[in-house]
């Protein structure tokens, strides 16, 4: 199985997952909160993530996180981690952590 590393700044958390798993799915199997209120659908833009290192590791994005980004306003750097898939090693941050 080809795996994948998502890194939680600054929290010093890092989970090894399945290569093409979500940030979202590293986190919640690292208890890291990440907030969503859409459960991963896309919608509510809530589990955006800010990437420090690696924006090369995840993949391009969908068209409906594609579409998310716009109708949100996501800077360049961000992306939902519900949607972005992970192919090699990221560091991701939040506001709130
Ligand atoms: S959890 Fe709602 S868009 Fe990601």
């Amino acid at each position: 199985m080809e795996t994948a590393r998502v890194n939680f700044h600054p929290l010093n958390k890092t989970k090894e997952i399945r290569a093409g798993a979500t940030i979202l799915a590293a986190a919640n199997q690292c208890s890291v909160p990440i907030g969503q209120s859409c459960s991963g659908d896309g919608i509510c833009g809530w589990c955006r993530v800010t990437v420090l290192r690696g924006a090369d590791h995840v993949a391009p994005p969908s068209e409906l996180e594609q579409r998310l980004m716009e109708e949100m306003n996501f800077a360049g750097n961000e992306r939902a981690a519900c949607l972005a898939r992970v192919k090699g090693e990221v560091t991701v941050t939040t506001s709130y952590w």
